[in-house]
């Protein structure tokens, strides 16, 4: 006999430490464990399907169980399991892939492979400093941020975030990171001003604290096109365009984080597409192998470039790699994911299903609890209020959105709850029919938790 649990939820809660949970809580509802997906569903312990409302985490656009891209890691791995880019070795898949992805991305002239977009948002971080350095600019550091702004959980990364969660208790953020006002009109935007207005108060807003901390100091801008953990959030009218003007004026880069928005979602390649946004570096992720494999990249322009060569010259060496940079199966599986997504039109898809998709996110906008409904393309939210006119919180923050998460899982849907924010991102293969059945499954977990 011994005492150790024997089922598997029971040794989840013994041995698991869950990332993005309550521990203690966790002790008490135990894992939803889900053990095989295909297509658009997953399917838990008890075989109970699900839609994937959220894509897994925003990222499986060529849906579950996708035969070719488990064909082409089995194939590598017997091929070359392993290998690394240091010292000048390299291999097929990832120098196919960097071609593939500069070939793609507008204005990007490399790309450099890291294995999550906390760990490419770290790094270009360091690119940023270093590429000061290297330009004789060493008080040029500083990060400017969003609010409520999402970019992952390493030190450098986890500052970027602009959610209070991910500082407290962890020393974040460093002091090179400074944030300025969450992009959402309908919550922030003040009586009598238009959209429009709301926009140039925030460029305004950016101009004064790079001013205020010293143009000399302030090294880059980061944004995701459309904020996506902080709770979907695409830009008001005029946004990146002004903020643009503002970087461009006193010589600040701008770090497009597309790890949510990059491969499709708004209905082009990349959301610097549909927003007319030219970053000086581009981070992408998730989509990219549809998070079959972790991958992420860093894609950066020549006038990058040439700095870091440089200075990778000066020095001796670009010190920076991970033993994973580029690894083998990972970088064709996203080969092999970008195949798809182009056949099948992917890429584009969200400028046909999104008008569907976003008319059926309206149809609740005329919810009692529902303040906002928003969205573009294929990413789409409603954000529910205790009092419609007054936008007033529930009490306490996120009672609504757990109580409503779990009347979906009732009826078969995932979605992600972000506080009282219910979130949609479902795989980019959803079919009209699918996406009315997520509504419909939605629609009646409300009024579950109405009644
Ligand atoms: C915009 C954005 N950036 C960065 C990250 C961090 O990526 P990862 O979880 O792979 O570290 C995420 C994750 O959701 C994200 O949405």
């Amino acid at each position: 006999m011994n005492d150790r649990p024997n089922s598997l939820a029971a040794r989840d809660i013994a041995y698991y430490f869950h990332p993005a949970t309550n521990a203690r809580r966790h002790e008490k509802v135990g894992p939803m464990m889900i053990e095989r997906g295909e297509g658009i569903h997953v399917y838990d312990d008890q075989g109970k399907e699900y839609i994937e409302g959220l894509a897994g985490l925003w990222s499986v656009a060529v849906g579950f169980g996708e035969p070719r891209l488990v064909k082409a890691a089995a194939e590598q791995m017997a091929k070359l399991p392993f290998y690394h880019s240091f010292s000048h070795k390299s291999h097929p898949s990832a120098t196919k892939l960097a071609e593939r992805l500069v070939g793609m991305a507008p204005g990007m002239s490399k790309a450099h492979f890291t294995s999550s977009g906390s760990e490419a948002n770290d790094l270009t971080t360091k690119m940023i400093w270093y590429y000061n350095n290297a330009l004789g600019r060493p008080q040029k550091k500083k990060i400017i941020a969003r609010q409520k702004g999402y970019h992952g959980v390493t030190i450098a990364s986890g500052s970027l975030t602009g959610l209070p969660n991910f500082h407290r208790d962890f020393d974040l953020p460093i002091p090179q990171v400074k944030h300025v006002s969450c992009p959402n009109f309908w919550r922030f935007g003040k009586p009598g001003e238009t959209e429009e207005d709301f926009s140039t108060r925030l460029a305004e807003e950016l101009d004064a604290m790079i001013v205020a901390e010293g143009p000399e100091t302030v090294a880059a801008f980061i944004g995701e096109p459309v904020m996506g953990a902080g709770g979907v959030m695409p830009p008001p009218s005029g946004y990146w365009r002004k903020i643009q003007d503002v970087c461009r004026k006193h010589d600040v880069l701008i770090v497009a984080d597309e790890v949510i928005t990059g491969f499709g979602r708004t209905g082009n390649a990349f959301a610097c597409q549909t927003y007319d946004i030219a970053p000086d570096f581009m981070v992408v992720s998730k989509a990219l192998t549809s998070s079959y494999l972790p991958l992420s990249a860093i894609l950066f322009t020549d006038k990058i470039y040439q700095t870091l060569a440089d200075n990778s010259q000066k020095i001796g060496v670009f010190a920076h790699g991970f033993t994973a940079s580029g690894h083998p199966v990972a970088t064709a599986v996203a080969l092999e994911n970008l195949d798809i997504l182009e056949e099948r039109g992917l890429l584009t898809v969200a400028r046909e299903l999104g008008p569907q998709f976003q008319a059926r996110l309206q149809g609740f906008a005329s919810h009692p609890h529902v303040g906002e409904a928003r969205g573009v393309g294929m990413i789409g939210a409603l954000e529910f209020v205790a009092d419609k006119a007054t936008k007033a919180a529930f009490d306490p923050p996120g009672s609504m959105g757990a109580k409503i998460a779990e009347a979906c899982h009732e009826e078969g849907l995932i979605i992600r709850a972000i506080g009282d924010v219910i979130a949609f991102c479902p795989p980019l293969i959803i079919k009209p029919a699918e996406i009315d059945e997520m509504f419909n499954r939605f629609e009646r977990a409300l009024k579950r938790v109405s009644a």
